[in-house]
């Protein structure tokens, strides 16, 4: 049997028209408000119904299924890693793409991309993210990751922060990758599975319960 999720709401597209600001101005500071918004236009999954699919028949994904972050996650996760409007955000495995869309929403990052190996879901995260897709915020590639070294947005120097919400192989085929970036200054998300097995990271905040841990080189 092919496991498969669905969304527990529907997307709410009327709530696209205004984003809720926190009420002390603040773009970082964890909001219910932002949370509510959010999780309109990405709900969270249950398993065992019929929708977008965890594996899809004839695609490697290697690395993992798509099991979304939930969005409350998400802004915990990009609150750890002090997002800021001078970002420059890369999804590694973007699933719907809620990543990026929350860095630059919610954080006013300057730009995020994500990568992903399935079509479907590239089609999905640029529908749920279309305006930013237009204004050139926010973009989306179909590509494979085994494929690291070939990859010019992977070897690309603009990225300031990397999400990854892989399994701990995908970590392992990336290390190089990943110590490399993280020793120009990267900062590293990894969410559910630490990197602690890639003894070139430190992890400078954790919270093992919510299973984020960032990792950014000391000053
Ligand atoms: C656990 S999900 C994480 C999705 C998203 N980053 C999030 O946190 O909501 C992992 C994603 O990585 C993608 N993926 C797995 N292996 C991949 C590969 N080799 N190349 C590109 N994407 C891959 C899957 O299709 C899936 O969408």
């Amino acid at each position: 049997m092919t496991p498969s999720i669905s969304p527990l709401d529907p997307p709410n597209s009327d709530s696209k028209a205004t984003i809720p600001k926190s009420d002390d101005g603040a773009l970082t500071s964890f909001d219910p408000k932002k949370l509510e918004y959010f999780h309109t236009q990405y709900p969270d999954y249950i398993a065992e119904e019929v929708d977008l699919p965890l594996w899809i028949d004839g695609v490697d994904t290697t690395y993992a299924p798509f099991i979304p972050t939930s969005t409350r996650r998400v802004l915990l996760a990009l609150e750890m890693a002090h997002l800021t409007s001078e970002d420059k955000v890369l999804d590694v495995g973007s699933g719907d793409g809620r990543f990026c869309y929350a860095a630059v929403t919610f954080f006013g990052a300057q730009k995020a991309m994500g990568i992903e190996c399935e079509q479907d879901l590239i089609e999905k995260s640029t529908e749920l993210a279309q305006d930013l897709v237009d204004q050139g915020r926010i973009s989306f590639e179909r590509a494979d990751l085994t494929n690291w070294r070939e990859s010019s947005t992977m070897k690309s120097k603009e990225w300031s922060v990397i999400v990854v919400f892989l399994s701990p192989e995908g970590g392992d085929d990336m290390e190089e990758w990943l110590v490399q970036e993280f020793e120009r200054g990267v900062r590293i998300v990894a969410l559910v599975f630490d990197l602690k097995q890639l003894k070139g990271l430190h992890c400078s905040v954790e919270d093992s319960q919510e299973g984020i841990w960032i990792y950014e080189k000391q000053k």
